[in-house]
C-alpha cells in the first residue's frame, strides 16, 4: 500500500468518547466452588479468570447500557440531544420485543435520533462500530453513540460448571463523530462462517423454539457451548480478520500500537498475539477481573485503557473478536 493511503482513513470518523460500567456484585472463582464442582486453580490456569461482575436480580439490564452511554457522553463533552443514532450491541435482548436499544435509548433521553440492536455474538460490537461509522461517513447521521450491553448471568446454567466460570455482566460505550485530519477507521474486515453456529447457542426462546413448559423443564434456555470447537477456531478467527484489515489499512502488524482484543480466554488471547507476532505489552488484558463480558468486553477495555491515559493521539488500535455465529472481525483506527 502506498504512503498516502496510510495518511487517509478509510472512514475518518473517529472515537471522541469512551465509557463503561460494570455491577458492583463481585463474584470470585472461591464464591463459585462453594457451590459447583470447581477451584480457583482450575478457572484461573484454564481461562486466566479470577472474578467477574454480575447483575443483582433487583438491576434493570438496560441500567448498564445507559450508565456506560452516559460516561462515553461526558468524556466526549457531548449531551443526549448532540447523539442521532444509537446502535446497541447485545445477544439477549431486555425483552424480545422491543429488544434493548429503545430502552437505552429512553434512559439516555435521546429524543428522535434513529436506535437499533445490532446482534453478532461477541463481535456484535465491532459490527455495530462499523456500520455507525459508515453511516456517519455517509451523512444519514451526525454524532453515534455504540454501547455494547450484556447480562449474560441471567442465560447461563449455574450447575453448568463448564460454562457459568466463563461470563460476566457489563457495559461499554463509544461516542463517535466525523472529524476532519488523520484519526478514524482505516481498516476493517468483519466475517463469519455459518458452519460453526452451533457452537454457542440458546437453543430456545426464540421463533424456532417457543418458551413453553417442555423448554425450560429441559434447560434450553440456557447459554450452551462447545468450549474446545470454539477455541480452535477463535485464534484463526481474529488472526485471519487481523491480518486482512491491517493489509487494507496499508499498514504492517508491527505498526499496531495497541490490539484491544475480545476477553473470552486468557488462553486464546497468548495464542492470538504469539502467531501475529505481537508483543505481549502491546495487548489490552482485563478478563482477570472482568471475564467474558461478550459485547461489552472490548468497549470495556477500551475505557479502561484510555481512562489510565494510556492511548496517545495518531496511535495505532486494532479491535478484533470472534463470538456466537460464528461472526468475527478486526477494526483498525488510528486515535
Ligand atoms: C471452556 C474452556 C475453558 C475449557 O478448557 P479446556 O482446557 O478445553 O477444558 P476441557 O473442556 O478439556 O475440560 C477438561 C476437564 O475439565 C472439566 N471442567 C470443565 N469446566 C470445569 C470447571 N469450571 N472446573 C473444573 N473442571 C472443569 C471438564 O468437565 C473436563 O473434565 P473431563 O476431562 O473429566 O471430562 C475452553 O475450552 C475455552 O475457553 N473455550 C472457548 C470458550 C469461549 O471462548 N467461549 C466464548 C466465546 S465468545
Amino acid at each position: 500500500m502506498s504512503p498516502q493511503k496510510k495518511l487517509t482513513p478509510l472512514i475518518p470518523v473517529k472515537i471522541t468518547g469512551t465509557g463503561s460500567y460494570l455491577p458492583e456484585k463481585i463474584l470470585t472463582n472461591d464464591d463459585l466452588a462453594q457451590f459447583l464442582e470447581t477451584s480457583d486453580e482450575w478457572i484461573r490456569t484454564r481461562t486466566g479468570i479470577r472474578t467477574r461482575h454480575i447483575l443483582s436480580p433487583e438491576e434493570i439490564p438496560a441500567k448498564m447500557g445507559i450508565e456506560a452511554g452516559q460516561r462515553a457522553l461526558a468524556q466526549g463533552r457531548r449531551s443526549p440531544k448532540d447523539v442521532d443514532l444509537l446502535l446497541v450491541a447485545t445477544n439477549v435482548p431486555e425483552e424480545p420485543i422491543p429488544g434493548t436499544a429503545p430502552h437505552i435509548a429512553l434512559g439516555l433521553g435521546l429524543g428522535k435520533g434513529a436506535f437499533a440492536d445490532v446482534t453478532a455474538g461477541c463481535a456484535g460490537f465491532l459490527y455495530a462500530l462499523a456500520m455507525a461509522a459508515t453511516m456517519i461517513h455517509a451523512g444519514m447521521a451526525k454524532r453515534a453513540l455504540v454501547i455494547g450491553t450484556e447480562a449474560l448471568s441471567r442465560f447461563v446454567n449455574w450447575q453448568d460448571r463448564a460454562t457459568c466460570v466463563l461470563f460476566g455482566d457489563g457495559a461499554g460505550a463509544v461516542l463517535m463523530e466525523a472529524k476532519k485530519g488523520k484519526a478514524g477507521i482505516l481498516g476493517v474486515a468483519l466475517r463469519g462462517d455459518a458452519t460453526k453456529l452451533g457452537l454457542l447457542r440458546i437453543e430456545a426462546g426464540g421463533v424456532r423454539l417457543p418458551a413453553s413448559m417442555e423448554t425450560v423443564q429441559a434447560g434450553k434456555h440456557f447459554l450452551e457451548m462447545e468450549g474446545k470447537g470454539l477455541f480452535r477456531a477463535a485464534v484463526g478467527m481474529m488472526a485471519e480478520a487481523t491480518r486482512a484489515a491491517a493489509a487494507q489499512a496499508g499498514l504492517t502488524l508491527e505498526e499496531i500500537d495497541w490490539v484491544v482484543p475480545h476477553q473470552a480466554n486468557l488462553r486464546i488471547i497468548e495464542a492470538l498475539v504469539k502467531r501475529l507476532r505481537i508483543p505481549e505489552e502491546k495487548v489490552v488484558v482485563n478478563i482477570e477481573r472482568v471475564a467474558n463480558t461478550s459485547t461489552a468486553s472490548i468497549p470495556i477495555a477500551l475505557d479502561e485503557l484510555v481512562r489510565a491515559g494510556k492511548v496517545e493521539p495518531g496511535q495505532i488500535l486494532a479491535l478484533t473478536a470472534f463470538g456466537a455465529g460464528a461472526c468475527y472481525g478486526t477494526v483498525i483506527l488510528r486515535w
